[in-house]
């Protein structure tokens, strides 16, 4: 194969070394079938257009096009496990009081008051009510959105109350998040994501697990941006060498799914093939410095003649987080225990539902910055066999001048990662403004998932604003 040629069709060029599926299909556990599949789209390779990462009013132009009209994780169940819990979820001008109406029901209101507009309950903030009342004059409403109180009711003949419940946004809730959508007349989550994704959603079982750490801090760049930054594998060689010595990066594995959804898997335990010839098997794991690095037991174990390194690690990471877990994964597949898989839910959703590395990232633009990013991580653990659901961790809030190698209960090996990436941030929002260039180049492999998310935001731009409507937003 001569990559250089020319001669293969758009699309069809792949990294010489190991391929992920071939990597895979050596484990001794063999993979689900959401694992063991491929789903490439070629996208075309023209330059994406720049001007939605430095132009304000392109963000603008976001908040009434495409943030009205999508699915959008607000919480998760567990934060608001009881009647009359409430999350507050903001997303750039708009803020939605995200409540548990019944054991069985959550509903999204929209956070401002029907008299003078006052938000409800503040921005970022959760708690328990049993009704919801303004702070400003006291109108007051029941949690199933209906008004109870509006004092000085002999001022206000002219406001009938019975018709003024509060509006909502839809509701569905999916492996245990709480999604919501402004739009009305938006599809189903279901048919939002996809058939093949609820299947994997399936398989997948969030619902059992919790957050037990979750860090936020702001990003100097665009949303997109950032969510870009971990869309591909391309640039870890470069930008996070310490990890490549143990990881496959560029032979990573990149999938598309319908309009909202796309994926990539990097392997764990093989060596990249940039570095090819230059690390042992017994390299590889003596190099092991991803994640979490007490996730090796604190020992380094000694490969004996024609162990793969991936594999004893796959062993040891099952014993270790059989305890952990108090529960048996003699059927977790090793991919599943080893690799990092990480799905974007366009827009604002970025999970990684394997095993080693649980995490859930959500990207929300700063509404009065288009520079900025509300960049948060929740790592994830299974709720223990036979125990209460623990309560999820609160939010540390990191200061801009603050590392993610200082939050309490990050490995430093992972916030040396997040920093890494920071730092080029900066460097590629500024350099975007500095550019002769309109716009920026992509791999037609690597860096499919920039291009399918930025096809995403295209089709919402293209559409016309869509504003919030109470009168539609609001049950009959
Ligand atoms: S603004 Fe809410 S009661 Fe007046
Ligand atoms: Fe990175």
């Amino acid at each position: 194969m001569n990559l250089e040629s020319g001669t293969l069709a758009p699309g069809t060029a792949r990294c010489p070394a190991e391929s992920t599926q071939e990597i895979i299909a050596r484990d001794r556990v063999p993979a689900p079938a959401w694992a063991a599949s491929e789903s490439y789209e070629y996208l075309g390779s023209a330059d994406v257009s720049k001007d939605r990462y430095i132009d304000p009013a392109f963000q603008r132009g976001e908040f009434d096009r495409l943030w009205t009209r999508t699915w959008q994780m607000a919480c998760r169940e567990e934060h608001i496990p009881e009647v009359g819990d409430y999350y507050v979820y903001d997303i750039g001008p708009y803020s939605f009081i995200v409540t548990r109406v019944t054991d069985t029901e959550i509903r999204a209101y929209v956070n401002a008051c029907l008299h003078r507009g006052t938000k409800l309950k503040p921005s970022g903030t959760t708690g328990f009510a049993n009704d919801l009342k303004c702070p400003f004059h006291g109108w007051t409403w029941n949690l199933d959105g209906t008004n109870t109180s509006i004092p000085c009711q002999w001022d206000f003949s002219h406001v009938d109350q019975a018709k003024a419940t509060l509006p909502e946004a839809r509701v569905e809730t999916l492996g245990g998040f709480v999604f919501l959508n402004m739009d009305p007349d938006a599809p189903t989550l279901a048919d939002y994501f996809g058939p093949e994704i609820m299947a994997h959603f399936a398989a997948w079982k969030l619902e059992n697990r919790y957050i037990y750490l979750h860090v936020q801090k702001s990003y100097p760049a665009n949303w997109k941006l950032v969510v870009e930054a971990f869309q591909e594998a391309y640039h870890v060689g470069d930008t996070h060498p310490q990890v490549a010595p143990a990881n496959g990066d560029v032979n990573s594995q990149y999938d598309v799914y319908g309009e909202h959804v796309n994926r990539f898997i990097s392997t764990l335990g093989v060596v990249s093939p940039k570095l090819y010839g230059q690390y042992s098997e017994q390299d590889i794991i003596d190099n092991f410095t991803m994640g979490d690095s007490s996730a090796m037991g604190g020992t380094k174990p000694q490969l004996q003649e024609g162990e793969r390194a991936r594999q004893v690690m796959a062993d040891m990471f099952r014993g270790l987080f059989e305890k952990a877990a108090n529960t048996s994964l003699a059927h977790v597949s090793d991919t599943e225990l080893l690799d990092t898989y990480s799905y974007t839910m366009f827009p604002n959703l970025y999970l990684f539902p394997g095993i080693s590395l649980p995490m859930i990232y959500r990207f929300r633009p700063d509404a009065r910055d288009h520079r900025r990013c509300i960049f948060e991580v929740m790592f994830m653990r299974p709720v223990p066999d036979g125990a209460d659901r623990p309560d999820p961790a609160e939010p540390e809030i990191l200061r801009d001048d603050q590392s993610f190698m200082e939050s309490v209960g990050m490995d430093p090996g992972f916030g040396k990662i997040l920093d890494q990436d920071t730092d080029n941030l900066y460097a590629q929002q500024e350099g975007l403004e500095a550019s002769a260039k309109s716009g920026i180049t992509l791999a037609d492999y690597q860096e499919i998932r920039i291009r399918h998310f930025e096809r995403a935001v295209d089709k919402y731009m293209a559409l016309p604003p869509l504003p919030l409507d109470g009168e539609r937003m609001r049950r009959p």
